[in-house]
Order: structure tokens, then C-alpha cells, then sequence
């Protein structure tokens, strides 16, 4: 029988990350620090393969967009432009009586704190950007943030892109990286936290055809959720309402999750207008318009479609996704079901007995060994007896665990168990890598 067992699912996914070195709570040996997770050994790869899969279909298979890596600490002009030294604000009310304070939009009780039950009143405005200072200097002039987002260090990129690239529209920027938020509640594990990664584009198209291209962003965010192996059952349009969008947007979908939690969004598309590149004082020289005389180009400024991507969330919803309970006898197996070219290793590789040396040679040198070379996460699992080795995987996720046996000494095939079905065939050594690079693909 397998089913998902929602009931304590995240305290399950939080304790599995613990325990298999996926997620760690971050500065834990001090008692933590709130809002900050540490990524292990298999969390990093989880996520790591997340962000290449990203990169592969949004930037290296496509013609129109351009990478960049912007530094995350930026002249405070380039915040204060963008509107986020004014806006990037939280509605926040703190308790008259033990001074906790609380987003005013994530309460159910507006006027009792849930802590003491004292009168909430209303605070005064909190900014969420991470204030610093750049040099010695004192002074204001100093300042500066730890990016909220990682979009402005695509359009304070954007005349260097264009000089150096000379792209037509429709064109994008792509990047990967960090972004901080000095949440006043951070909570739900790595769902709400103060240092995050995103992953985003600004696709720059010409004003007249963003609606087009909005759709176009949606059903492509919607294929790479699918592709990596989200449940598409729980995911979800919102429109979100003018109140509720950010002060650069003037359309935003927000795709929700069904988190145990409750249904809350995992990434969002926004049509940002020319907010950003007008308030930078940028522009495109526009020579394709056909409609100008021969000669004349027109200067403009492009409009821009934003689809970004919250890796920790993406991590988060593929975890709940994936995690399957499967009743086996008085125990319960549970498991991971990545799709392979998602999951930290794609397959472990075990001499039956860890004290027969023959059997540890020909696993070493005939399987795993060229294994490795050729995909790179592959484990050596001689850890405790084959049971717990197979428990040990499932839980990580490995799709494939491959044991060398006595059998193998004989006639060079090994057993390779699927971890979705616990069904074991043989296979040849030399056929293994192909074997593998089918399944992957
Ligand atoms: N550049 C647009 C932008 O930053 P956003 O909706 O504020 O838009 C984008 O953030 C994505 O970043 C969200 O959809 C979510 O996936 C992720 N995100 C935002 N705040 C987060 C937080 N505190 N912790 C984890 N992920 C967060």
C-alpha cells in the first residue's frame, strides 16, 4: 500500500532532512539563529540540481537570454530608485503589554497578541531590507543593503548586457543567487526565511506585447515545476489583488502550494511595466521598429515581464511532493521519489559483505569506480547490513542501489533495485552505465 501520510508530514520532512543531512538549522550549537538554514551534503546537491535544471531550460537552451552574476551589495541609489527604500515595507503591530510584534497580514486575531494576550497596536512601519555599511566612513553615504531581490542586479546590468551582447527584443537576463529579507516572523522550516536564494528573469519585450508574453512566462514556469517533479495536484493560480501587489507590479500570479500548512505561494510572475528600467534612467535603442523611416532608430523603454523562482520553496514543495509511506509488514518504509536527474545521488553501489575483499575490489574497482567518473553522484554505501543500506538510500532518495554479490565474481552482473517498486533485476556490469544513463534521461 503506498499513500503520502499528511498528517505531521513536515515534522517528518524537517527530522528526515535533520537525520540524512539534507537541512540543518543555521548556528544550531548556539541555539540558532532564527530565519537561517544550513543546507548538508544532500540538501546542497538537491538543490544544486535544481538550479542547473533551471539554468539548462531557462538560459543554455534558449537564444534569447543572458546570464549574469550581479554582486549583492549595491549603491543604496540603485534601492532608493527602485522604490524600496520607501516601499519594501511590512504592515506590522506590536503588543502594548510584552512588545512582540507581528505582520500584520499573517494574524488571525488582529487586536490580542497570541503570546500574552495583550492589545496589539499598530507599529511603525519596518522596513525588511538587512541595512550595512560599505568602508570605514561613518557617514550616510556608507549605507547600504543586503539585496532583497536578485532582479536589480539585472537592470543595473541591463546597458552593459545590451552593449555587449547587442540583443533584440524580446530578450531576458538571468540570474541565480542570494536574497535577504529581515522577515519579522520567519517560520514553516525553510518556507519563510531571512536568507534565501531566487532564481529569476526579466524578459524585456516591447509595452504592446506583454500580455502575450505573461502567458507565455506562466506556462513555462508551470512545465519546469512539472518537469522537476512538484505535484501538480497541489499547485495553483492566485491573482493577486491590487492591494496585495508589490509597488512595482501591475500584474502578478502567484503560484500556490498546498503546504501542511496551509496554501501559500512558491513563486510568482509579475508584469513589472517599465518601473525599473525608467527609474534607473535607462533605455534601448530600438532598431527593428519598422514602422521609422530608414536610418531613424527609436529609443524606448522596454517593458518587463519578471517570472522568478524561490529555491528554498522550490526544495521545500519538491520534499512534501516526494515523500512517500509505504506499509511493510509491522514497519513502514518511507522514501523519497525523486526523478533521478533531480535526486542527490543517482545511485549507491554496495559490496554485499563489508569484510569479504574480493567483493570490495570488484565493487570498487569494476562498478563503482566507472561510475562515478561517469555521473559524478554516485555513493559508496558498505554501511550495515543490505537492509539498512536500502532504508538508508530510500530515504535520501536514491533511485538506484546496486549490489556486487557472490554472483557477480561468477558471471559479472550485480543487482540493481528500483526504489520505487523494491523490485531487483540483474544487470551486466558493462551495460550498467547504460542502463542508468537511460533511466536519467
Ligand atoms: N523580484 C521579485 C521578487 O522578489 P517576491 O514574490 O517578493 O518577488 C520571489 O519573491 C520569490 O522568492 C517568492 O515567490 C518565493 O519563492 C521566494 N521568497 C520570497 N521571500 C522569501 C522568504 N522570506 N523565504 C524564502 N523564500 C522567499
Amino acid at each position: 500500500m503506498k499513500e503520502k501520510k499528511e498528517d505531521n508530514l513536515m515534522e517528518k520532512i524537517v527530522s528526515l532532512c535533520k537525520r540524512r543531512g539534507f537541512i540543518f538549522s543555521g548556528s544550531e550549537i548556539y541555539g540558532g539563529l532564527g530565519g537561517t538554514y544550513d543546507y548538508g551534503h544532500f540538501g546542497l546537491a538537491l538543490k544544486n540540481n535544481l538550479k542547473l535544471y533551471w539554468w539548462k531550460k531557462f538560459v543554455d537552451n534558449r537564444r534569447d537570454m543572458y546570464g549574469i552574476d550581479a554582486a549583492i551589495l549595491m549603491r543604496q541609489e540603485v534601492w532608493q530608485n527602485a522604490g524600496h527604500v520607501a516601499n519594501f515595507v511590512d504592515p506590522m503591530v506590536e503588543c502594548e503589554k510584552c512588545k512582540e510584534k507581528f505582520r500584520t497580514d499573517q494574524l488571525e486575531n488582529k487586536n490580542k497578541c497570541s503570546v500574552c494576550g495583550g492589545n496589539l497596536i499598530e507599529a511603525k512601519k519596518f522596513n525588511m531590507m538587512f541595512e550595512t555599511r560599505v568602508g570605514a566612513s561613518d557617514d550616510s553615504s556608507a549605507i547600504s543593503y543586503l539585496r532583497p531581490e536578485t532582479a536589480q542586479g539585472m537592470f543595473v546590468n541591463f546597458k552593459n548586457t545590451v552593449d555587449a551582447f547587442h540583443p533584440k527584443l524580446p530578450f531576458g537576463m538571468a540570474q541565480i543567487g542570494k536574497a535577504f529579507r529581515n522577515e519579522i516572523t520567519p517560520r514553516d522550516f525553510i518556507f519563510r526565511v531571512r536568507e534565501f536564494e531566487q532564481m529569476e528573469i526579466e524578459y524585456f519585450v516591447r509595452a504592446e506585447t506583454w500580455e502575450k508574453y505573461f502567458e507565455y512566462w506562466k506556462d513555462e514556469m508551470l512545465s519546469w515545476m512539472e518537469e522537476v517533479g512538484i505535484d501538480m495536484s497541489k499547485v495553483h493560480e492566485l491573482e493577486v489583488e491590487d492591494v496585495d501587489r508589490a509597488h512595482y507590479s501591475k500584474r502578478t500570479v502567484d503560484f500556490e502550494f498546498d503546504y501542511p500548512f496551509g496554501r501559500k505561494e512558491l513563486f510568482g510572475l509579475a508584469y513589472r511595466t517599465d518601473f525599473d528600467l525608467k527609474n534607473h534612467k535607462l533605455n534601448y535603442i530600438d532598431e527593428e521598429n519598422t514602422d521609422l523611416p530608414v536610418g531613424k532608430a527609436e529609443k524606448m523603454i522596454p517593458h518587463v515581464i519578471e517570472p522568478t523562482f524561490g529555491v528554498d520553496r522550490a526544495v521545500l514543495a519538491l520534499l512534501l511532493s516526494s515523500y512517500c509511506e509505504e506499509e511493510k509488514g509491522e514497519e513502514i518504509r518511507s522514501y523519497l521519489k525523486f526523478k533521478p536527474n533531480i535526486a542527490p545521488v543517482i545511485c549507491a553501489v554496495s559490496p554485499l559483505l563489508k569484510n569479504k575483499i574480493e567483493l570490495i575490489e570488484y565493487a570498487n574497482i569494476k562498478v563503482f569506480a566507472p561510475l562515478k567518473a561517469e555521473f559524478g553522484r554516485v555513493m559508496w554505501d558498505d554501511n550495515g547490513n543490505i537492509g539498512k543500506r536500502y532504508r538508508r538510500q530510500d530515504e535520501i532518495g536514491t533511485p538506484f542501489c546496486i549490489v556486487v554479490d557472490f554472483e557477480t565474481l561468477e558471471n559479472d552482473t550485480v543487482t540493481v533495485r528500483d526504489r520505487d517498486t523494491g523490485e531487483q533485476e540483474r544487470v551486466k556490469v558493462e551495460d550498467l552505465k547504460k542502463y542508468i544513463q537511460e533511466k536519467i534521461s
